[in-house]
């Protein structure tokens, strides 16, 4: 399968606006020159895919909405992630001390102070959604209460809970956990994308969008698990085989590594087929092939 867009350098120049954005969000100035500040900017900026951020933009895009209008979400999902990495990776949870090619914040700055600068990020990112004066007050509305839904217990922080207790007995109870850990933050991208562009709501676009994001998400936490035991540290910028060492429960506990490949090739084409009436969806399509073949 071929691409129909470019989207290496759409995916680059979401990256180059998001860091942009986060840059000026999480200046000394707002965060002041305490060392929580320090390890916020020094967990958020300068690396990672900026996956969630580029759906963000992707998705006000293709419902008519502008960059400026998406950045604000953009940032606020950005530092929900950077904040679940950093937790992620502490001692009490996967003991990981190697995040996006430099030592894990937790390392860096002592487990106190990784603790809080998650706990600042995360209530940081509401502020910034809260804050963004280029769409309505009903747009945010929707927005907080997405973000607030899908980071939490029905959300990331529960798939995190399921993870933690790796007792998963069959697949379907391991896609119920990565819908939680992994889909629910990029379904919030996705939506807050569509709630940059519009505060109408429609439910059966939400259901588009909700089945696209679900598909990528699998596919996406899929990949991630393939890649902890087929790749190597130095390409991944986190350390390879850290599912093993913590005993967890991943795809490959209950498929082959060609069962897992197989899998992923179907979720691309149902992310694909949930976006495909979409006018201008292109792009979109591209990416969840393109998070299949990704190398980290
Ligand atoms: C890592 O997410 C955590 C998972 C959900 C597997 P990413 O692979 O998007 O991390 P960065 O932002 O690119 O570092
Ligand atoms: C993490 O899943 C998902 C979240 C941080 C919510 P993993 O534990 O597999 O992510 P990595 O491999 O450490 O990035
Ligand atoms: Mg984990
Ligand atoms: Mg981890
Ligand atoms: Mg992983």
């Amino acid at each position: 399968m071929d691409y129909k867009t470019n989207i290496e350098a759409e995916l680059k120049t979401a990256a180059a606006l998001a860091e942009d954005a986060l840059e000026g969000a999480l200046s000394p100035a707002f965060t002041g020159n305490t060392v929580v500040g320090e390890a916020m900017r020094y967990s958020t900026l300068g690396g990672g895919k900026r996956i969630r951020a580029y759906l963000v933009i992707a998705f006000c895009t293709l419902f008519g909405g502008t960059n400026q209008a998406a950045l604000p979400f953009a940032c606020a999902l950005e530092c929900v992630h950077a904040y679940s990495l950093i937790h992620d990776d502490l001692p009490c949870m996967d003991n990981d001390a190697l995040r996006r090619g430099k030592p894990s914040c937790h390392i860096r700055f002592g487990e106190a102070e990784a603790l809080l600068a998650g706990d600042a990020l995360l209530t940081y990112a509401f502020e910034c959604a809260a804050s963004n004066a280029y769409v309505s007050a009903g747009s945010v509305r929707l927005a907080v209460k997405t973000l607030a839904a899908e980071a939490g217990p029905r959300g990331m922080v529960g798939g995190q809970t399921l993870d933690m207790a790796a007792e998963m007995k069959d697949y379907g109870e391991l896609c119920a956990m990565i819908d939680g850990k992994t889909s629910a933050l990029i379904r919030a991208a996705c939506l807050l994308g569509y709630y940059a562009a519009t505060d109408e709501a429609d439910p059966a676009v939400i259901e588009k969008i909700t089945a696209y994001a679900n598909a990528i998400g699998l596919g996406f936490q899929i990949h991630d698990d393939i890649l902890d035991v087929t790749s190597d540290t130095a390409t991944l910028g986190k350390e390879v085989g850290s599912d093993e060492k913590n005993g967890k429960k991943t795809a490959l506990a209950f498929m082959t590594l060609d069962e897992a490949r197989k899998t992923e090739e179907d979720l691309v084409r149902h992310a694909r087929e949930a976006v495909a009436g979409f006018e201008g969806s292109e792009a979109l399509a591209d990416l969840a092939l393109w998070l299949s073949r990704r190398n980290k």
